[in-house]
């Protein structure tokens, strides 16, 4: 049986450091970190994210400001607003909810943020000092993988890492964070021979690939971590479900993260890490 890792608890508890953190620099500054989040259109996934983010802020005592704009927002519009916020002494830290609409291009608007203020650390600067290691910011979820792992006690050093999926946002940063913790990586995409031979090397399993329950307990090796970063509906039910299939899984590895309550709650969480980050960089760079 393994042993559950429970993202909310370990949410909860570095929540509870930012918190006291953020009481102390309250205290030194005279302001709070403060948070803006973009979102433009009606995706109703990309509201519930957003007002999560707020309610986070609120927790940890950040100040937050939220702007919703209508869909059919013009990219001039868009590019103004975070001009603006760019330039708000009030603002650490920006936010543009992904994906935007179509019509909008996502690689402009994100290099028009302060990459000072990149929060998601999505800026192409920011993510070029992840890769020579010596960064400020780290992207939510894979350093949400990343803290998971160390609360755990799960040493990576010297330990076979597979990483399913090659995303920007989730699979390369993943990779590039198990290897500068000395891990043996491979990156593994839709495009990989003998998929399950490879992961069944893993030690460490981290599946990011958005497939309902794909991974199965041929995929692992008895003993492994495994990371599932998933969140899809399942088709038969609706319900929430991972990209491990878990009742499968859990007997085999000696821990696992549950979907929902696994990476979930770390990814907000490590956004309100990087906001505070921010906030002490920019106070620093006015005195
Ligand atoms: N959409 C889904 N996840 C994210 C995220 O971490 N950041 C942003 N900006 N958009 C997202």
């Amino acid at each position: 049986m393994a042993k559950l890792i429970d993202g909310r608890a370990i949410a909860a508890e570095i929540r509870k450091e930012i918190a006291e953190e953020t009481a102390v620099f309250k205290g030194e500054n005279g302001y709070a970190p403060g948070l803006a989040v973009v979102i433009v259109g009606e995706d109703p996934a990309s509201k519930v994210y957003v007002r999560n983010k707020h309610r986070a802020c609120e927790e940890v005592g950040f100040y937050s400001e939220g702007y919703e704009l209508p869909a059919d927002t013009d990219e001039a519009t868009l590019l103004a607003l975070i001009e603006r916020l760019n330039r708000d002494d009030r603002i650490h830290g920006i936010l543009v909810q992904l994906p935007l609409p179509k019509h909008l291009d996502e690689e402009k608007i994100l290099l028009a943020i302060d990459p000072a203020k990149d929060v998601d650390a999505f800026h192409p600067y920011n993510v070029g000092r992840i890769m020579i290691g010596n960064y400020d910011f780290l992207p939510c979820t894979p350093a949400g993988v990343m803290q998971l792992l160390k609360r755990s006690g799960v040493e990576i050093e010297g330990k076979e890492c597979v990483v399913v999926g090659r995303s920007n946002i989730v699979g390369k940063p993943q990779a590039l964070l198990l290897l500068e913790a000395n891990g043996t990586v491979t990156v593994c995409h839709s495009r990989t021979k003998d998929l399950r031979d490879v992961c069944r090397r893993a030690d460490i399993l981290v599946a990011a690939i958005g497939k309902p329950e794909f991974f199965d307990a041929s995929y692992v090796k008895e003993g492994a971590v495994v990371i599932d970063v998933g969140m899809n509906r399942r088709p038969s039910d609706g319900k929430l479900c991972g990209d491990v299939d878990f009742a499968s899984v859990e007997p085999v590895a000696s821990m696992i993260t549950p979907v929902p309550g696994g990476v979930g709650p770390m990814t907000i969480t490590m956004l309100m890490k990087n906001t505070f980050t921010a906030a002490g960089k920019q106070g620093a760079r006015v005195k």
